[in-house]
């Protein structure tokens, strides 16, 4: 997407839209005079009580005489109520209204008001669009055949704003945006294309395209000398070959701070030798959603050449069957040398996390761990879509979190990590048991990535709920949602930011 930026509103360039903001019980947008000309237009529907300005109404009129066909209104609720979320979901309603009618450039006129201020205003017009502005369209036949579906992709922005400043941080907006929807096309692509060696080359990729940023890849012969013996157990069953990637950002070299990002990277998960049932195994590509999370941030964090360290790091697998698959009952050794007895197969995140915590914590010196996984369907159980699962055990760290979760509206909620529940991870043969028993199922997943992780701070996200989603909901389409994306580069840039200072 393109933007401009302007001053005045009779500046302005032919698009195929102009759209005005309206609060409730207020008709005229900010300034009147400005809108002298268009006044005519948007009265009427006022008075016809066809348009009052609730949150998230829309409603199109065509004109003539202006640099636009159509003026859309836009309701923005009460404006003492107005918050970056509702902006969010405003502009997506208008966003969809726009790409169902074919539209691909718009002018918009940026509300102005008392209760937000500007930057916080544009954050939530410009992220409401650019999320929406989205399709996942390469399993189409249309699109094979060259006739891909519209989107927007020119936005004229008339404000108070100086124009520079406004621009730069709609880049930044745009840069975060296209790291989200880079991960929603890794979820939604087919799992056969998106493999282990499909994330290695987008690694690859990226490393050669980010500043700052060296990639580390290693193969099958790499992860057995490593004795990466968990991750080389989950992939036994599979025709692609595991990799573990680490890929890694040094934006501030002076300083020893160092966040580890770990992605649970299963492409694929048929659940092993304890097969998935028909009706559970049909959305796991969305399995790499970890993986593809990390990628984003580490994608936009470089990009927007952040003051920040920061590795990312991906054991990567398909969870198949064959004859080679690992087997419900066997015990294997992890990298950390403790040996795990397999209750099921179908845990498998928790057991490729083990290998990547404890190779990072040998090899890469963090001082502080996050993973993002889609590890537990107990988490949608227990929170649904509208948050990840926050497991941690570091009180500044999980109210990092918890506030770019409010700031971004991916909102995490924080879960227990009661010690009583470790004993269901003992097993009689082995160190640990993979599984403890369905209740508290989430919990304990965690409790399992925990004895792998020592002293170091260390937060989990389980996005099992979040990462894909059945129906399309506000800014978030159907299927891969990039959830976290924004999330983790909100938790970077607010301290990137402070250390600039
Ligand atoms: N990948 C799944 C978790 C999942 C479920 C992700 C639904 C997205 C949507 C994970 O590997 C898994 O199968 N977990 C099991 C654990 C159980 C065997 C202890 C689960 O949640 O049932
Ligand atoms: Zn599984
Ligand atoms: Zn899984």
């Amino acid at each position: 997407m393109e933007f401009t930026a302007l001053l005045q509103l009779d500046r302005r360039k032919a698009a195929d839209i102009l759209v005005l903001p309206f609060f409730q019980k207020k008709k005229m947008p900010q300034e009147a005079a400005e809108f002298s000309a268009l006044r005519a237009l948007y009265e009427l529907p006022f008075e016809a009580k066809d348009f009052s300005g609730k949150e998230s109404e829309v409603l199109i009129l065509y004109c003539s005489g202006q640099p636009e066909k159509r003026i859309a209104l836009l309701g923005l609720g009460e404006e003492d109520q107005l918050n970056v979320e509702g902006l969010r979901r405003a502009y997506a309603t208008l966003t969809k209204s726009c790409l169902s009618k074919k539209i691909s450039s718009t002018n918009i006129v940026l509300p102005q008001t008392k209760s937000l201020d500007g930057n916080s205003v544009l954050r939530g017009v410009i992220e409401g669009m650019l999320l929406t502005n989205y399709h996942f369209i390469q399993l189409k036949r249309e699109h094979i055949y060259n006739n891909p579906p519209n989107l927007l992709n020119k936005v004229g922005i008339i404000s108070k704003i100086k124009p520079n400043v406004l621009l730069k941080e709609a880049k930044k907006h745009l840069k975060i945006c296209e790291a989200v929807n880079m991960a929603r096309d890794l979820v939604n692509g087919n799992a056969d294309e998106v493999n282990p060696q499909y994330l290695v080359q987008i690694a690859r990729n990226l490393a050669a395209s980010l500043p700052k940023t060296t990639a580390k890849i290693l193969t099958k012969k790499d992860i057995e000398k490593e004795k990466l013996g968990l991750l080389l157990a989950v992939s036994r069953g599979s025709n692609c070959d595991p990799a573990f990637i680490v890929l890694s950002y040094r934006g501030n070299p002076k300083s020893k701070e160092h966040t580890v990002l770990v992605g649970k990277g299963v492409t694929y998960d048929t659940g092993g030798l304890n097969i998935k049932p028909t009706g559970s195994m049909e959305t796991m590509k969305c399995d790499m959603g970890g993986a593809a999370a990390v990628l984003g941030a580490l994608a936009a964090t470089a990009s927007l050449d952040y003051k920040t360290n920061l590795t990312i790091v991906i054991p990567s697998t398909e969870n198949a069957v064959g004859p080679h698959s690992f087997k419900p009952g066997d015990v294997y050794i992890s990298h950390s040398g403790k040996s795990i007895e397999i209750g099921n197969t179908d845990a498998e995140g928790r057991l490729i996390l083990a290998d990547a915590f404890s190779y990072a914590i040998k090899h890469l010196k963090p001082t502080r761990l996050i993973d993002v996984a889609t590890l537990t369907g107990a988490i949608d159980i227990a929170l649904g879509p509208e948050a990840s699962g926050l497991f941690c055990n570091d009180e500044k760290l999980a109210n990092q979190l918890i506030k770019a979760g409010e700031e971004t509206f991916e909102r995490v909620w924080r879960m227990p990590l009661f010690p009583e529940y470790v004993e269901r991870l003992k097993s009689p043969i082995a160190d640990l048991k993979n599984i403890g028993g369905r209740s508290g199922g989430s919990i304990i997943a965690a409790l399992f990535l925990k004895e792998f992780i020592g002293t170091l701070p260390w937060a989990h996200l389980d996005i099992a709920s979040t990462a894909y989603l059945s129906e399309a909901s506000r800014y978030q389409p159907k299927h891969g949602t990039g959830v976290a994306v924004r999330l983790l580069v909100q938790l970077l840039e607010t301290e990137a930011a402070a250390e600039k200072k």
